[in-house]
């Protein structure tokens, strides 16, 4: 079930002691992403980025494949953007959508700040509604999923028929905070959404060579087949 640790990243390690020292480590302290956490604490945004670890994973998932154009959804203040930045180098680009106009200018800021401006471009409203936008820049290398929890089965139908082949679709919350596999609680989370968490995974795994990596959360992975992927 849900509890604090999916959301905290906690959850997972058999100490904090092991957490600290995996992160310090695999995810040190960076200005850059410090700068991004604390804009959620500056601006009273929602905690709710992807964990150290989380990002170290995403860095390394897109430096495999050798990623240079990248597509988002939900940016936040730019945290899980900053991780992927890294993998891209100089010459890759980011497409990131946010739906929270006020999230998309703290964004423009941190990614700006941390010399990214000219490699990210912020598109602001629902992620749905920028879709037709993004086709004009595809193939991608890969599609990050990490907005609105019923968008999820669509998002990767589309990051399918717009990836490489051999290129990725990564998705975070895909445990849906414990709630995959049951009722949805009296809360935010609405039985819809269980039922498109799990139409995303069953459609992930029919298309992809897919894997739930065992994060807090659940972190998916699949890669789109051909050409000898
Ligand atoms: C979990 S946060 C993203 C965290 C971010 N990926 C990170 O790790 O730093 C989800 C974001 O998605 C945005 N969002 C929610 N619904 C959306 C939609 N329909 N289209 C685009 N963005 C959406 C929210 O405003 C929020 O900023």
């Amino acid at each position: 079930m849900a509890d604090d640790t999916t959301r905290s990243g906690t959850g997972g390690y058999s100490s904090l002691a092991i957490r600290d020292y995996i992160e310090s480590l695999y995810s040190p302290p960076a200005n850059d992403l410090t700068d991004a956490v604390g804009e959620l604490e500056r601006t009273d945004m929602p905690r709710i980025q992807i964990s150290p670890t989380d990002g170290s994973i995403l860095r390394l998932l897109l430096q495999m494949i050798r990623a240079k154009r990248v597509v988002e959804f939900g940016t936040l203040s730019g945290y899980s953007g900053l991780w992927m930045l890294r993998a891209l180098g100089v010459d890759g680009h980011l497409w990131t959508c946010e739906y929270s106009s006020r999230h998309a200018e703290v964004a423009r800021g941190v990614f700006e700040r941390a010399g990214y401006g000219s490699q990210v471009t912020i598109l602001e409203g629902d992620g749905r509604e920028s879709l037709k936008k993004l086709e004009a820049h595809a193939p991608f290398d890969a599609v990050f999923i990490d907005a609105d929890k019923s968008g999820y089965p669509l998002y990767a139908r589309w990051a399918f028929d717009h990836l490489r082949p051999g290129g990725l679709i990564v998705a975070d919350n895909t445990y849906l905070f414990g709630y995959l596999a049951g009722r949805a609680p009296d809360r935010n989370l609405d039985q819809r959404s269980i039922e498109a968490m799990q139409e995303f995974h069953v459609f992930l795994t029919s298309h992809c060579v897919a894997a739930c990596l065992p994060t807090p959360d659940g972190l998916s992975v699949g890669i789109k087949p051909g050409n000898g992927f």
